[in-house]
């Protein structure tokens, strides 16, 4: 009896047993063929010369340690790319080797021949040829296989019912290779290397390793409440007292001695406009109506009286989800293509590489404070067009995140034109619309802007606005509080974004209560409403304030250039690399001012992110970092950047 296992599995050792076979080519051939995936081959190794090992690989593993089966030499013989197995020990190993295929996800898997009526259910990637003339031996041995095969068989299943885990030899399902290629593709700076990185070395310091830092201040992330900021009282109040059960909350006897009486009313309020179900329910897919109403109002007070829908406003996780949406909604197939700001916030980047769509990029003019410069988008849209991409949407991100940058009207109003000339859907991210620190800069919202130009009066734009409780002065980025507001959209086109919102459910409903809360606070007169203003207005000038320490500070290194960051929460200074990091890195595979970071870190405990990451011209490098942790804190960073830039420019002179 010979069991082949054809070469289309098999790659044997540069040390194959070349014995003759011919006298053995009897009996009952046993064949394997397996689909011809590369991870399907079975190694073949001489083991001290005494016997075969066949490593048995499930069929897409790439772990090293599968399953050996060990044979005598006696019952085995190489061939030009195959191995032979002979005698009973030959077919127990080929037993064996079905074994380790024979789960249920590789039975149903590939897909190859019923061998056997009993099994007739059954598909086996293995095909038993019948090579033998001698009919008893023959009938017997196909017997032992059908017994033990079904046996096998019937035990894998068994084994699968019962204790519902997979066979060692089984590769995972899920690995990089099957997955998403987008997932992979896709990168998110703000959470990357040297963030990672920052989270060892914190834990290295709890668990007693020294560094020449005691701890690590984190300005990777615009994540306020992370790095000391109080939350607001008045909104913490309300929230509580919605979360609360009547009894012990808003129903209480001594409540109004605990809690103001302005927040206890629109505890109320809020639960009325939930329709009595409290934060546990779900709520309308757009968000509450109740919440709706507030915001719409609020825009229309924002915008100089400009009118706004409830019903065109989606309440949603945080800005993200909002970006994620209409990002969904846009980019149809590969050759999609969006516009975005060089530097940029990398959701846009990473949500289009997700989503399999085209980033087309265009550069803010550094050397102007990050201003948008027409030219320079007409340059990027034409660019794109001739390769062929569609581009559908312009991004555009105001006050900006990384640049610190808040727009002038004039530019505001060019924009709104590119896009409406285009007819490009303008995303507008203005999520730090509160966050303006220059008494000379002002928020315009781009709805007013398309308004000033005669563009929404002529229905001449698609517009989508995002805000969020995360900046500002709320700081709520754990809650995932957030809007859009759509503008000049189809109602076929905003009924299939709804279909979309109730895929979701809803956005969660702390988060919705919270962005009530930001866009009506206490009424003036309100016994809250002083100290309410109070809280807002000390967060916001130390913010103010912090911008400045940092911004200035930084263009003061000699080898830095940081623009003054006129809003949000970023400074995205520009660094001169010497020679030698610029070769260090190439040698290590790293951007330069990753390199940068990571030194910066490790002499520190400063965790900034290095500019790569938001994108920048070619020959460029720099890093963000936020202004969030304390003044004092931020002061020391500047003076640690000072020192630790004189120590890399030596280090590599
Ligand atoms: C420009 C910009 N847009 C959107 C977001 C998303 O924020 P969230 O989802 O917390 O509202 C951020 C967060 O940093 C941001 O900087």
């Amino acid at each position: 009896m010979s069991y082949k296992i054809s070469s289309t599995n098999v790659k044997t050792s540069p040390y194959s047993n070349r014995r003759d076979l011919s006298r053995r080519q009897r009996g009952l051939g046993c064949q394997a063929r397996r689909p011809s995936s590369k991870a399907y081959s079975t190694v073949v190794d001489i083991d001290y010369g005494a016997s075969v090992a066949l490593d048995i690989p499930s069929p897409t593993t790439t772990d090293r340690s599968v399953p050996r089966i060990t044979v005598p030499l006696s019952s085995a013989v190489f061939r030009e790319g195959s191995v032979e197995l002979f005698g009973f020990t030959g077919l127990v190993a080929v037993l064996t080797i079905l074994s380790r295929l024979s789960t249920r996800d590789e039975l149903v898997r590939n897909h190859c021949h019923s061998i056997h009526p009993t099994l007739g259910r059954t598909r086996f990637p293995l095909v038993f040829t019948y090579t033998h003339t001698r009919p008893l031996m023959t009938l017997a041995t196909i017997g032992t296989c059908w017994l033990l095969l079904s046996a096998m068989i019937l035990t894998s299943q068994t084994s699968f019912a019962s204790s519902a885990t997979k066979p060692k030899s089984q590769a995972k399902r899920l690995t990089l290779d099957t997955m998403y290629p987008g997932l992979r593709k896709m990168e998110y700076a703000v959470r990357g290397k040297v963030v990672i990185a920052a989270d060892q070395i914190s834990d290295n310091l709890a668990s007693g390793k020294s560094y020449p830092f005691d701890h690590i201040v984190y300005t990777n992330i615009g994540n306020p409440q992370s790095v000391g900021q109080q939350p607001l009282t008045w909104p913490r109040q309300v929230l509580a007292l919605v979360d609360l059960p009547d009894a012990v909350g808003i129903q209480h006897p001594d409540i109004l001695r605990l809690f103001p009486a302005d927040a206890v009313a629109r505890a109320k309020e809020i639960k009325e406009g939930l329709g009595g179900h409290g934060s546990g329910a779900y709520s309308h897919s757009k968000g509450c109506r109740a919440f709706r109403r507030d915001i719409a109002a609020f825009l229309q007070d924002r915008d100089g009286g400009l009118p706004a829908e409830p019903e065109d406003i989606f309440m949603t996780n945080g800005a993200s989800a909002g970006i994620n949406m209409m990002l969904n909604a846009l980019v149809a197939d590969s050759s999609c293509g969006v516009m975005i700001p060089i530097p940029q916030y990398p959701i846009y980047s990473a949500t289009i590489d997700l989503l399999g769509g085209q980033k087309v990029g265009y550069y803010l003019n550094e050397a102007n404070g990050w201003e948008l410069n027409m030219e320079e988008l007409e340059r990027s849209l034409q660019e794109a067009t001739e390769q062929g991409i569609k581009v559908n949407a312009f991004v555009l991100i105001n006050p900006g995140n990384p640049s610190g940058t808040v727009l002038s009207r004039t530019n505001l109003q060019d924009i709104v034109r590119f896009c409406a000339k285009h007819n490009l859907v303008l995303l507008a991210d203005e999520v730090y619309q509160e966050n303006v620190y220059d008494e000379n800069a002002e928020f315009v919202s781009c709805k007013r802007a398309a308004h000033e130009v005669g563009l929404l009066e002529d229905d001449g734009i698609e517009l989508v606005s995002f805000h969020s409780i995360s900046k500002g002065v709320f700081g709520e980025c754990g809650r995932r509080g957030g809007y859009m507001e759509l503008v000049g959209f189809n109602a076929d086109v905003k009924d299939e974004l709804y279909k979309l919102a109730s895929a979701n459910l809803c956005a969660t409903v702390s988060g919705q209560i919270m962005t009530s809360l930001m866009v009506r606070g206490p009424d003036q007169g309100d016994v809250s409403y002083e100290s309410h203003q109070a809280e807002k207005k000390a967060i916001f000038e130390s913010l103010r304030r912090r911008s400045k320490i940092v911004s200035d500070g930084l263009n003061n290194i000699p080898g830095i250039s940081c623009q003054t960051a006129t809003g949000s929460m970023y400074c995205f200074p520009s660094v001169e690399m010497p020679k030698g990091a610029l070769s260090a890195a190439e040698k290590m595979g790293v951007s330069p001012d990753t390199l940068y970071c990571m030194s910066l870190l490790e002499r520190t405990g400063l965790c900034v992110v290095p500019a790569s990451g938001f994108g920048q011209r070619e020959g460029r490098y720099g890093f963000r970092t936020t202004f969030l942790p304390s003044e004092d804190e931020m002061a020391r960073a500047v003076e640690q950047i000072r020192e630790h830039y004189h120590e890399f420019c030596e280090m590599y002179a």
